[in-house]
């Protein structure tokens, strides 16, 4: 048998499971109207939260950057690929956050895996939601210490796993700040206590929160008031800020070490030049004006009120996520499809990422998307809604 044959009958399984992901291609911006197939659809499915990924100055910021620092780092942060951009925009996310030093790494599964095993050593302990982000878990792993993962945002439940395991020197809990399939928030205020209580280090994944959550969307932990009582703030920069990349907040000492410790910042090239000036320029803009993380509420209000309103159950979600909770996945799956054909591009989510029965429509909003634009996606959510029998 040739070598990797079976890979063949490995998809051909996921195909009749009804698992193998087919995945659009999108021919042009990803903004809230997309070109798919020739056709335009509005578009629910993108992490844009606010416009940013195609915003004009954002554009001209990377464009800028082109000319000047030209197309790739050229190399890993600690050989030649740090540019005066990757610094200065370092410190404007730690100003943003307000926490002393800030590291960027490439991508916010990058910063998971990166952080998460240069600090963590294999003599101590993880405590882990159990809902917590794909990277995070595989963060987790490298360290090669025991996870031991507490029921979703139960807090009960984590504060018996620590009492049964106090006899570790180091304790860290870890989880997401806005969880993405269910759009809820973590109960952090109760983390932190938990974690000075038991002395336990404290990290959150915030990728859902940044750009969306507290004062101009400086993120969960801002959201909360918790400021320096989450000892690790890890974020994206490629969902609300529009452009890719991703970050580790907190003391000083943190970020000193990772750029000793951090093997994705120190064997995979640097940032490149126009996404660093992306995202410099995203802080900017959210320094500037709170304008569009209030129009993504506004948005998210509108359109999960009207969902409510027609019989849809959006589930548990704070956040502009909206799981449009269908049960099985044929439903989801048929749903979606179903959208698609009406110029609504909305992606179904089922088992394995999310439990089985709990198959849903996972709707993201945008501050991008106008009234009008949220009026057709509902429309055309309540006809094919009744199509399906979901709703009356
Ligand atoms: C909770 C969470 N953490 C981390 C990531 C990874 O972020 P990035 O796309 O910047 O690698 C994601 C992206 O899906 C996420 O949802």
């Amino acid at each position: 048998m040739p070598k990797l044959d079976f890979l063949v009958k490995d998809i051909a399984d996921l195909k009749d499971s009804g698992l193998y992901n087919t995945i659009r291609t999108l021919e042009g911006a990803n903004s809230p109207w997309v070109q798919i197939g020739g056709r335009k659809l509005l578009n629910l499915s993108s992490n844009n939260y606010l416009g940013l990924a195609n915003h004009p100055e954002m554009m001209k910021a990377a464009k800028d950057a082109i000319d000047k620092y030209g197309v790739g780092a050229g190399a890993v942060r600690s050989i030649a690929g740090t540019m005066d951009l990757h610094i200065k925009l370092e410190e404007a996310l730690a100003r943003f956050k307000g926490r002393e030093a800030c590291v960027v790494f490439q991508s916010g599964f990058l910063a998971n895996a990166g952080v998460i095993p240069a600090i963590i050593r294999k003599e101590d302990v993880i405590f882990s939601d159990e809902l917590n982000h794909a990277s995070v878990i595989d963060g987790c792993r490298l360290t090669k210490a025991p996870i031991l993962r507490y029921k979703h945002n139960d807090m009960a439940d984590l504060e018996r796993i620590i009492k049964e395991n106090g006899n570790y020197e180091r304790k860290y809990i870890i989880t997401d700040g806005v969880f993405s399939m269910d759009g809820d928030i973590a109960d952090l205020k109760s983390i932190a206590a938990l974690g000075e209580r038991h002395d336990c280090v404290t990290m959150v994944d915030d990728a859902h929160g940044e750009g969306v959550l507290g004062k101009g969307g400086r993120g969960v932990v801002n959201h909360l008031g918790l400021g320096e009582r989450i000892d690790i703030e890890v974020g994206t920069l490629s969902k609300a800020f529009g452009c890719a990349g991703g970050f580790v907040a907190g003391r000083r000492e943190i970020a000193d070490w990772l750029k000793q410790r951090g093997r994705p910042f120190l064997f995979s090239n640097a940032l490149s030049p126009s996404e660093a000036a992306g995202c410099l320029k995203a802080i900017e803009l959210l320094e500037k004006s709170e304008t569009l993380v209030t129009t993504l509420w506004e948005n998210s209000k509108y359109f999960k009120s009207a969902m409510k309103e027609a019989g849809f159950d959006i589930g548990i979600s704070q956040t502009p996520i909206t799981p449009v909770m269908l049960g099985e996945a044929n439903v989801a799956h048929g749903m979606s499809k179903r959208l698609f054909e009406d110029g609504v591009f909305a992606m179904a989510i089922g088992y394995p990422t999310v439990p089985k029965g709990k198959a849903r429509i996972r709707a993201m909003l945008s501050a991008g998307h106008a009234k009008k634009d949220l009026d057709y996606g509902i429309e055309r959510f309540v006809k094919i809604g009744r199509e399906f029998k979901v709703i009356k």
